[in-house]
């Protein structure tokens, strides 16, 4: 770890688009920084698939990142983060930050009445990640999770606002809601896009967003090691203007690429699309 530069760039990988969400958040909190984000769009998704699995693939696509000399890897997919996360700190030569922890310390001291629910794919809730993590912060709350498995194709369909959305909503989280929960951690890359669904039926429930709490943690671990590009030392390196003064570049990856994959960036990033480059899985794994 001692050749960490601040000039390198910052690593980002997801199973496949719905990490956006997290390299918006990260983009907007750091603007000096270059950014190299991968998709593993060929293989998405990875909430179905087992541990061993996904193990694999992550191992593949860190290893991928390395190449590009990252100073720290953020696994911006919470089923990444909940089978993989701590094999791959032991394993790789830069720090690595998931979404797992930063949710589950913002529910923990959000929560007033003790009761919180998570939300994810199967095996991401299967894995029980957030419960461990959660438990580990304060062992004194109850914890309601549910697998939404409909919830990532409906968000890609772009249905947000149908009300068969609501329905599918109600459907799972009306049991969580009866046990009084006061906070929901959207414990999947996609689901912050249905924040505003899930607020106009349950407008008490608070709502953590990982990918707001991931982006601060890696903001804290880049100050915290001084390994932090502000924005005035980077120089307008990419072209990548938003409004926040940003500087930085933002190269994104993708194992496979379709028509369908490019109308996603529009609806998972937040900023000024980016052209996205194809690499091979076969490549990867060389
Ligand atoms: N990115 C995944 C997550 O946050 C969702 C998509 C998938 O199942 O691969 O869990």
């Amino acid at each position: 770890m001692s050749e960490l530069k601040p000039s390198s760039p910052i690593g980002v990988f997801d199973s496949g688009m719905g990490g956006l969400t997290v390299l918006s958040e990260l983009v907007s909190a750091l603007p000096g920084e270059d950014f190299v984000y991968l998709g593993d769009t060929a293989r998405v998704p990875y909430g179905s698939r087992s541990p061993g699995t996904i193990l694999r693939y992550s191992r593949e696509v860190s290893e991928y990142l390395l190449r590009f000399d990252i100073k720290l890897l953020v696994i911006a997919c919470n089923t990444v983060s909940a089978h993989a996360e701590s094999i791959l700190r032991e394993e790789l030569p830069c720090p690595v930050i998931g979404v797992i922890h930063p949710g589950a310390r913002a529910v923990v001291a959000q929560s007033r009445t003790g009761r919180v629910g998570v939300i994810g794919t199967r095996s991401t809730i299967k894995s029980g990640a957030y419960e461990r993590e959660i438990r580990r912060l304060n062992s004194d709350l109850s914890i309601f999770s549910k697998a939404c498995p409909l919830l990532v194709p409906v968000i890609e369909e772009g249905w947000m606002d149908k009300k068969v959305t609501g329905q599918i909503l109600q459907e799972y989280l009306s049991e969580m809601v009866r046990e009084d929960v006061d906070s929901l951690v959207l414990g999947c890359t996609h689901y912050p896009l249905l924040k505003k669904a899930i607020k106009d039926q349950y407008p008490e429930l608070k709502l953590i967003d990982s990918s707001v709490e991931t982006a601060r943690a890696v903001k804290q671990q880049l100050e915290e090691r001084e390994l932090l590009r502000e924005a005035s030392e980077s120089g307008p390196t990419s072209g990548l203007k938003t409004d926040n003064g940003n500087r930085g570049s933002v190269r994104i990856l993708l194992t496979d690429i379709t028509d369908h994959i490019e109308s996603l960036e529009r609806l998972f990033f937040r900023h000024p699309f980016q052209s996205l480059e194809e690499i091979q899985i076969d490549d990867m794994t060389r």
